[in-house]
């Protein structure tokens, strides 16, 4: 049995709720080139040949790397393929992670997502928030929004997402524009979006967690080993049946640069959690 609502609208792009997420294409620490160039390459064919039709990027992975890696395996772009892409944020020298947030710096940093992909007009460009990088924090995002949606109505940009964002700059930006989806930190482990999860899901607003498998700090959980070992599964692939069981509106981007987590990793579109094992995990969040 597969898993309802297979597919999402991402604005007026359909993707399947499964996709994959490029980040960690790049090098160590998401800075340089990849240790395995071919191998980098390989995984993004298998994902497009797995039936992947939405990928997760930004021109601030290596700087460029991943978008050029992107455009060097998969450029002319299959019909249907979404390819999502971030502003916000550059690269210091050492490869800290700065803000890059002014007008001037939003509109570069569109252009070279275009250049950097190959493409005319970008599919989805999320506005990843700075004010603190490590976690959403209050404070205004107006002026960077209004640049953003300015590009798209030069036709650079189709749809607009927020990212590292509070529910409060969600609600400022629905009030500016049409914000098709937004990208946080949710995992089984990491729950602070649940309210913003259900306001966006009745709205018809995808919710993308970023790190589903705990990112640089991978999910280790004995409930969580206990319920995929019954159900003949991986503790990954679990925790992805998880957040896709969660709540309808959530999109999957997994990262990896191995080809055999890749294919688990979109198996677990298949994993139905039944109720007493969907219960155990939600459990998790309260420490068991
Ligand atoms: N908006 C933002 O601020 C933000 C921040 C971070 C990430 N993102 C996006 O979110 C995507 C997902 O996040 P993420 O890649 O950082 O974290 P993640 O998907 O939670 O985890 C990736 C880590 O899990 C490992 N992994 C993946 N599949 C596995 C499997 N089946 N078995 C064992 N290990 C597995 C990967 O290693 P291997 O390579 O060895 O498989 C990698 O170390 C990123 O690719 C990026 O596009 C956005």
């Amino acid at each position: 049995m597969s898993q309802p609502y297979t597919t999402f609208q991402l604005g007026s792009l359909t993707v399947n709720r499964v996709g994959y997420g490029a980040m960690q294409l790049a090098g160590p620490g998401v800075f340089g080139p990849p240790a395995d160039r071919a191998g980098a390459l390989a995984v993004l064919h298998a994902a497009v040949e797995s039936g992947v039709n939405h990928i997760d990027t930004s021109d601030f992975y290596g700087p460029h790397v991943t978008n050029q890696l992107i455009r060097e395996a998969l450029h002319p772009y299959r019909d249907g393929l979404v390819i999502t892409t971030k502003i916000g944020a550059r690269r210091g020298a050492d490869g800290a992670w700065l803000p890059a947030s002014s007008p001037a710096e939003l509109e570069q940093a569109v252009h070279d997502n275009l250049r950097n992909l190959g493409l005319d007009v970008l599919d989805v460009v999320n506005l990843r928030v700075m004010i603190d990088p490590m976690q959403p924090a209050e404070g205004p995002i107006g002026e960077q929004l209004a640049a953003l949606a300015r590009l798209q109505q030069q036709g650079l940009v189709r749809h607009i997402g927020l990212s590292n964002v509070t529910a409060a700059q969600v609600a400022e930006g629905r009030r500016m524009c049409d914000i098709v989806c937004v990208q946080n930190h949710y995992n089984l482990a990491h729950r602070a979006d649940d309210a913003l999860i259900g306001e966006l899901a009745r709205d018809g607003i995808a919710y993308v967690p970023f790190f589903p498998l705990g990112g640089f700090s991978p999910l280790q959980s004995v409930t969580l080993s206990g319920v995929a070992a019954r159900l003949d599964a991986s503790p990954n692939q679990a925790a992805l049946a998880w957040l896709l069981r969660r709540s309808p509106n959530i999109l999957l981007i997994p990262g990896t640069k191995s080809v055999t987590h890749l294919r688990e990793n979109l198996a677990a579109g298949a994993l139905v959690l039944p109720p007493d094992a969907a219960a155990e995990l939600d459990r998790m969040d309260a420490g068991q």
